[in-house]
């Protein structure tokens, strides 16, 4: 018997052969309409974000161009190692943008060696101990309550598990940070790690009396810039590069990249930090988010880039002094950065109150506890605020003006429903009149 197909058969199944599979058909599909409901939830964050007053120091707007590289096909590919040495193959076009972030970022900086790596800033600070600390090693970093972060020795994260903390903290009278009892402390605890860099501190940091007394005690000087990461890259801010061994970054508050992290560092330690990212704490790297933040190097490097963080800066002092005015203080007096932390007690408010009535008109803060701070950290009596989002939108000195007057009227009007409704109002216009997405 004749075993060939009829002919109609043979092209019906060389047609089922080249279609694609009813699953696969929906990859080309848009979001809104392979799944309504998460493509209805971004519209309505998109509209929170339009309509609300961004004021949490650590967000910003990331550009266009950043969000595209993150939605690129980068997302698909395995890439374990670095570049010119993966696990896996396929990897020379990931090879060249990782390459590219690293050198981009090294040149922003002045840094002799980078990780791109790192998913985020938390990662990036694991790294950088878990690569030179041994658990029960003494490390010092600034005191939570006074403005450090959890990842600088919270007993509720693995930084105070593993590690002897010894937190150093700022003046009762100044606010600012004691730099003699952080000399007098590194020579009586000797630690392995001094942490500078901080989540809540407004002032500018003297790294270079951080890098000499790390130099005193042989310790290693790590600085955790997250905060003031895009201030330092446009030179309004001092830089940590020159004085500490180490510095670690998220890249999505000032810097305004995707979220993610990074480690820069001298070359001798280069090695142990690589190696501990990769395979000692993470698995293979976020292309996708590496593309992101080698764009975002690239618009960090831009003259644009430094008059938007001069902004930001000057939109700060601005924003101190006029809530200022309106009798609210200020910790140590106002600010040399992006950000401001707000002593509430004057309006016999808390800032868990604060935040809460905050946003029932649009204005998104975070509670913050304030140096020597008589409430628990739940509560706390301070808001912590900060210009890199409000100034990405294109507001100026005049609107700081303006919000500050917005939240002090709020919390002077916080039983009257009538009057918390037109500054709801009067939030939503001000908003609108600096959109972030052109439709
Ligand atoms: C100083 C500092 N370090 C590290 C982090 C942690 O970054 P991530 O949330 O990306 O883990 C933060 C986050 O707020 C921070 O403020």
């Amino acid at each position: 018997m004749d075993s060939a197909l009829p002919i109609p058969r043979f092209f019906a199944i060389i047609l089922t052969m080249t279609t694609i599979s009813p699953a696969l058909q929906t990859h080309g599909r848009p979001l809104a309409s392979v799944d309504p409901q998460i493509a209805a939830l971004i519209k309505k964050e998109e509209e929170r974000q339009e309509t609300n007053l961004e004021l949490i120091a650590s967000e910003n707007i990331a550009s266009l161009a950043v969000r595209q590289a993150m939605m690129s096909v980068l997302t698909d590919k395995y890439a374990e190692g670095y570049p010119g040495r993966r696990y896996y193959g396929g990897c020379e076009v990931v090879d060249e943008v990782e390459a590219l972030a690293i050198e981009r970022v090294k040149a922003l900086y002045g840094a002799e060696h980078a990780n791109v790596q790192p998913h985020s800033g938390a990662s990036a600070n694991m790294a950088a101990y878990m690569a030179f600390l041994k658990p029960g090693d003494t490390i010092m970093a600034m005191n939570l309550a006074h403005g450090g972060h959890l990842t600088h020795g919270s007993p509720v994260n693995f930084s105070g598990q593993l590690y002897n903390v010894v937190p150093y903290g700022v003046r009762e009278d100044t606010e600012v940070i004691d730099y003699d009892e952080l000399r007098k402390l590194a020579h009586e605890h000797k630690p392995k790690f001094i942490v500078s860099g901080a989540t809540a501190y407004p002032r500018a940091i003297d790294f270079e009396t951080f890098g000499k007394i790390a130099e005193e005690v042989g310790a290693i000087h790590m600085c955790d810039m997250a905060h003031y990461s895009g201030l330092i890259a446009a030179g309004v801010y001092p830089s940590p590069i020159p004085h500490a061994h180490i510095v670690t970054s998220t890249t999505h508050k000032s810097i305004r990249g995707p979220r993610g992290g990074m480690i820069l560092c001298r070359q001798e330690l280069a090695k142990e930090i690589d190696k501990t990212v990769f395979p000692g704490i993470q698995g293979g790297p976020l292309m996708h988010i590496i593309a992101a933040k080698a764009v975002c190097f690239h618009e960090a490097a831009q003259l644009e880039f430094r008059e938007y963080a001069t902004q930001v800066k000057l939109n700060a002092a601005a924003f101190a002094a006029a809530l200022t005015a309106e009798g609210f203080r200020c910790v140590s007096g106002g600010t040399d950065s992006h950000l401001i932390l707000v002593d509430l007690r004057p309006f016999q408010v808390t800032g868990k109150a604060t935040q809460i009535i905050l946003e029932s008109v649009n204005i998104t803060t975070n509670r913050n506890s304030i140096p020597f701070d008589p409430e628990k950290p739940f509560v706390t009596s301070g808001v912590r605020l900060g210009t890199p989002a409000i100034t990405t939108r294109g507001m100026g000195m005049k609107e700081m003006t303006e919000i500050a007057s917005l939240i002090a009227r709020t919390l002077k009007a916080r039983e009257d429903e009538a009057a918390l409704a037109q500054i709801k109002r009067e939030v939503v216009e001000l908003a609108r009149r600096f959109p972030i997405h052109e439709s």
